[in-house]
């Protein structure tokens, strides 16, 4: 794997390929024989999640269903406004049902907290949260996280769903922004 050159910044390989889809199917088997007798929703959160979210059902052995949130905080830069929106609301009922929301990434926590509050108004019969990747030093609000691929150190990072200013989403492995490379 090749570093990534975007402009002045420089990206460094992290994850490849073969490490972020063993660690899809390790995640895969724990949470099959988690809910071996129940059909749970997988609820994704757009736009980043939803390459992890495909991959990590196809490995999935049990029945399940999907759904999506769409939330925005991020904007185009590469660090987060701190604010968060709903874009689009879930269509499917989950009042009763198990669910396991699916994140590309959590960095400060507040779009699982902003979630969290957001199913205050329903009642499932159990949420869990399943990350590809959390950045634990960036933690700024108390979740909890059930199922992580992989714990990262707080950098930037780009690829497998991950995007910088909309792009890059489409990479297989996952990049980090370098130490030599200046946050904007
Ligand atoms: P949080 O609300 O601060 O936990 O951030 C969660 C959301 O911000 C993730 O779902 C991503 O969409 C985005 N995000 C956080 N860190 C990164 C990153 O390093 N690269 C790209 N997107 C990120
Ligand atoms: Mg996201």
């Amino acid at each position: 794997m090749d570093k990534l050159i975007i402009g002045e910044d420089v990206f460094v390989p992290l994850l490849n390929e073969e490490q972020i889809q063993n660690r899809i199917k390790e995640l895969a088997e724990q949470i099959s024989e988690d809910y071996a007798d129940k059909v749970p929703i997988f609820i994704g959160v757009l736009n980043g999640a939803f390459i992890f979210l495909s991959d990590l059902i196809k490995k999935v052995t049990i029945n399940c269903e999907i759904d999506f949130f769409k939330l925005s905080s991020y904007g185009d830069a590469k660090l987060s406004s701190g604010n968060v929106r709903l874009l689009k609301e879930l269509n499917c009922d989950v009042n009763g049902r198990d669910i396991i929301i699916v994140e590309d990434i959590v960095d400060s926590g507040l779009s699982i907290k902003y979630i969290g509050d957001l199913f205050k108004k329903y009642s499932p019969q159990s949420v869990r949260v399943c990350t590809l990747l959390l950045k634990p030093k960036s933690l700024k609000y108390d979740v909890r996280i059930d199922y992580i691929g992989f714990q990262i150190p707080g950098k930037f990072v780009i690829g497998y769903g991950l995007d910088y200013a909309q792009q890059y989403r489409n990479l297989k492995s996952i990049y980090a922004l370098s130490d030599n490379s200046e946050k904007k």
